[in-house]
């Protein structure tokens, strides 16, 4: 929606929490050949017999290849790279404990506060966006903004990896309607719990962090704009949705109702990767196309892009798509090769990074895409 006649609300401030482990291409390759050698020998008479198909060992060249990945940061790696496990160990934690979620949360949140120029107590909305939830409830955004010592209210949603711009949307429309004044935004991405480490189509996706953004009405904000992190005007939001079944997890509180004995790899991520490329890129070319004429912006005025970071050539396509050339690493920055897909985190992560070299009236779009499938952008101007 175009914001000419609407109150004005900015980013003030943005955070992003890392890991402190990371797994290699090569580390992972090395530990999922041990994993499907070992369930192929397990299973040889069923192979052998023809009611299994082997499964195939990775090639860690493919994957840098394929996706751009070279690493991934993670909560818990020695679990991961356990050919007997493959995946994280996280323990259960006590109800008096905070939760590991919202324990990630509250580095990037206290950074993205400093940036702004506010305390804790400022905080009156805290909207808590990611692909999955430890929990169904209480809502972890509550336990965030009961830990931080925010105000106000808060709350949980899930939009895959568009949940940090459909979070933004919602933040903008709270500032707007008058029933928030300082928004956080969180998006801590565990993506590590819900991966399918045993398969070779998906082992080498995703990785964890946590990003947040902190958005008031422009009039309000402290942060005026000449730090070094500048202060981000919202131009515009939109969001659209369509539905696909290429990208889908049905892990679910219903699970333990069904009557059929679902096949383990469906409650973990799977997606048809070749069809999710081709159908997201042209839809999110059409998106980013025509929110931009939407607020009277030519694509090549655009200094900067912060896509969704799932696959390099997925990326450069869309970029090309809008720009009408492949884009630079300055056009459109690339984190992927270190943190590898954060979800809805990914594009918070590159705009976090990569933004403080531009100038004052500089343009940039921040877009993400994924299941749903589902395509936000925010079109924003350096103040
Ligand atoms: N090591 C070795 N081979 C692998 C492999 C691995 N880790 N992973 C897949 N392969 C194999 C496949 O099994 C396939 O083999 P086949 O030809 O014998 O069937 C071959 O490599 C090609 O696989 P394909 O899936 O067609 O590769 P791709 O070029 O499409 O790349 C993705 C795979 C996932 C990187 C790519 O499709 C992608 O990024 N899609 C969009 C992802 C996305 O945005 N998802 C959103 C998630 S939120």
């Amino acid at each position: 929606m175009a914001s000419a006649s609407l109150t004005r609300v900015s980013i003030t401030g943005t955070g992003l929490f890392t890991p402190a482990e990371s797994i290699s291409n090569a580390e992972l390759a090395a530990s999922l050949t041990a994993s499907v050698e070992k369930w192929n020998a397990d299973h040889a008479d069923e192979i052998a017999a023809g009611t299994l198909a082997a499964r195939d060992v990775p090639d860690e060249a493919f994957i840098e290849k394929a996706s751009g990945i070279a690493s991934r940061f993670v909560m818990e790696k020695s679990g991961v790279l356990d050919p007997d496990r493959m995946r994280p160990h996280l323990p259960t934690r006590s109800e008096d404990e905070l939760g590991v979620q919202a324990e990630m949360s509250l580095p990037a949140i206290h950074e993205a506060l400093e940036q702004a120029g506010r305390k804790p107590s400022d905080v009156d909305a805290v909207i808590v966006g990611c692909s999955n939830l430890q929990r169904a409830y209480p809502a972890v955004a509550i336990e965030v903004q009961d830990a931080l010592g925010a105000g106000g209210w808060a709350f949980d949603m899930n939009v895959a990896c568009s949940s940090a711009t459909f979070s933004i949307q919602n933040a903008v429309d709270a500032l707007r309607n008058g029933t928030a004044s300082c928004v956080v935004v969180v998006n801590p991405e565990i993506t590590s719990g819900h991966n399918n480490f045993e398969l070779r189509d998906h082992h080498f996706i995703f990785g964890d962090a946590c990003t947040a953004l902190v958005l008031e009405r422009t009039d309000d904000a402290v942060n005026d704009g000449s730090g070094e992190h500048g202060r981000w005007d919202v131009l515009g939001t939109k969001l659209a949705t369509q539905f696909s079944n290429n990208i889908r997890n049905d892990f679910g509180f219903l699970n333990e109702s069904e009557d059929e004995a679902r096949d383990p790899h469906e409650l973990v991520f799977r997606q048809n990767g070749q069809s999710v490329f081709k159908e997201v890129c042209p839809l999110v070319v059409r998106h980013i196309t025509g929110h931009l004429g939407e607020v009277d912006v030519e694509p090549t005025d655009v200094r900067r892009f912060w896509l969704h970071q799932a696959n390099l050539k997925m990326n450069q396509l869309i970029a090309k798509g809008v720009l009408g050339r492949i884009p630079d690493e300055d056009e459109a920055p690339v984190i992927l090769d270190e943190y590898a897909n954060t979800s809805s985190a990914g594009s918070v992560i590159a705009f976090h990074k990569h933004r403080d070299d531009l100038s004052s009236g500089d343009l940039g779009v921040i877009c993400s895409f994924g299941a749903g499938y589902s395509v936000g952008s925010v079109i924003v101007q350096r103040a």
